[in-house]
């Protein structure tokens, strides 16, 4: 039996932990070849040897995608191994410190814009005409609860979350008719390196405890790496410009 994503090939960025790696995983042994980009090279490695310990194909690109070259990098490195590229996961992402606008640095702020929202821009931008020459591709990017409203985490990360989700819909509409779908998974908790990042002292208003009292437990990551998986999938073919909420009710509350 064909698997669902034989002969396709798919960049999984941030893939060497958490969301990341799960669905690079998931792809992979749903017969997709995975280019994992991610600036930890031990991570990154780690997950490649892991999809072609279980007989499939796998190769990392390291870098910070906050850089062109790397972004770049990755796109080339992606045609000259596989040929093409069919989709694309943007899902590396790096957390606030839970603060309010006043208390923000213009270190975190610059950051948080770059990796979270500039770096899946200028993917998204490299990708893309590889796509439209092919007449087909899927996006998926992964937002989060924090782009749906304010109470989710720090302001600079919430504005990431919501530039995300922007960059969601306008790619929707920019591409309809070039058979290209873009949309975004926007998870709450999900029990990763970055859920355990935030601080237990954190005032932010998705404090760990918060979050547990109103949604009852966090998610793993296969859990959101199926829904991304979902969304690139050909099931998914009348979908796009949507926000998927994988959140277990919380943005219901
Ligand atoms: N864990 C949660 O509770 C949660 C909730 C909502 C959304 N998210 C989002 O899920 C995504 C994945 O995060 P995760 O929870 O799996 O965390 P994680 O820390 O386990 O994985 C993030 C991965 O991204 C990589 N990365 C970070 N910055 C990078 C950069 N500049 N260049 C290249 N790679 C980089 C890291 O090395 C890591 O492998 C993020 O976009 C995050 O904002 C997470």
């Amino acid at each position: 039996m064909t698997k669902e994503f034989e002969g396709k090939v798919a960049i999984v960025t941030g893939g060497g932990s958490g969301i990341g790696r799960a669905t690079a995983v998931q792809l992979a042994s749903l017969g997709a070849a995975v280019v994992i980009a991610d600036v930890h090279a031990d991570t990154a490695n780690d997950a490649v040897a892991a999809i072609r310990g279980a007989g499939g194909h796998g190769v990392a690109v390291v870098g910070d995608l906050s850089d062109a070259a790397i972004v770049d990098n990755v796109v080339t490195t992606t045609i000259r191994e596989f040929s093409a590229i069919d989709v694309l996961v943007c899902n590396a992402g790096i957390m606030d410190d839970m603060t309010a606008p006043h208390e923000v640095s213009d270190a975190v702020w610059e950051r948080l814009i770059r990796v979270n929202l500039t770096a899946p821009f200028m993917l998204t931008r490299a990708v893309v005409p590889h796509m439209l020459e092919r007449g087909h591709g899927s996006i998926v990017y992964t937002a989060s609860e924090a782009g749906l409203r304010g109470s989710a985490a720090g302001t600079a990360y919430t504005v990431s979350k919501h530039g995300v989700i922007g960059l969601t819909k306008s790619a929707a509409v920019m591409y309809r008719g070039h058979g290209i779908r873009v949309n975004a998974v926007a998870p709450g908790g999900v029990a990763t390196h970055l859920e355990v990042s935030i601080k237990s002292d954190a005032t932010g208003p998705a404090s760990v405890g918060n979050y547990q009292a109103n949604v009852g437990r966090v998610a793993s990551a296969d859990e959101i790496a199926a829904a991304i998986v979902f969304l690139a999938s050909d099931a998914a073919s009348n979908l796009s410009g949507a926000i998927l909420p994988v959140d277990n009710g919380w943005s219901a509350i």
